[in-house]
């Protein structure tokens, strides 16, 4: 589905990110929801956004460029509790430099856990994309540790407590591949 895939950067502030035309797609998420799996899934590559088992494995703001048309963006978790408060800040300031001011950004997956209520930061996220004019859609992440019938409840409960439409909450697992044609005509049709 996607063909030519390059990792370009990794940003610690605005002023390092590419200057490049391309249009891009940010991956947002709660630390440790599946981030990186996601947009290696995706990408159809393991080890090309670094993962871990351990919280806060994406410390700055990694571009990747595919097929020469646009760029998937593997953003910091927000909402990790155990990093010292000064991280976190910057973390978050970070985050919020990029979804405020990057042009070139046109669409976001908002990444939940399939498993759990979304958090509070997760609503303001919410709240926050739905108040910006970008497109987004709802990943329900890890659900291969769900049964189908929990995947509909859970599906169900979190497109009532984000205060959306079921239809843009998309069931995904990185490990099994679930929810990958759905994201990639998502991001197809963002690009036009
Ligand atoms: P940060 O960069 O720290 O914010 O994390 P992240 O959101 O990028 O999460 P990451 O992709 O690093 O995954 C965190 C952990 O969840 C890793 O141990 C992954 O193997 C696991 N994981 C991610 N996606 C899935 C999934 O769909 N199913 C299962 N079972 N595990 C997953
Ligand atoms: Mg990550």
């Amino acid at each position: 589905m996607f063909d030519d895939v390059e990792f370009i950067k990794s940003a610690h502030e605005s002023d390092q990110y590419p200057r490049h035309m391309f249009p891009e797609v940010a991956f947002s998420g709660r630390s440790n929801v599946g981030k990186s799996s996601l947009i290696n899934m995706l990408l159809g590559r393991k080890k090309l956004a670094r993962i871990s088992s351990t919280p806060g494995r994406t410390r700055s703001i990694n571009f990747f460029r595919v097929d020469d048309r646009f760029c998937l963006v593997d953003l910091p978790g927000y909402g990790y509790a155990r990093v010292p408060e000064e991280e976190k800040d910057r973390w978050a300031f970070l985050i919020e430099d990029y979804l405020h001011h990057r042009r070139n950004l046109r669409g976001i997956v908002q990444i939940v856990d399939a498993r759990h209520e979304p958090s509070e930061d997760d609503i303001l996220m919410m709240d926050w994309l739905m108040a910006a004019d970008l497109d987004f859609i709802v990943a329900a992440t890890k659900c291969d540790k769900l049964n189908r019938s929990q995947q509909n409840i859970q599906k169900e409960m979190i497109a009532r407590e984000l205060g959306i439409d079921e239809c843009i909450v998309v069931l995904t697992s990185a490990t099994e591949g679930y929810g990958k044609k759905r994201l990639t005509t998502f991001i197809k049709e963002l690009l036009g």
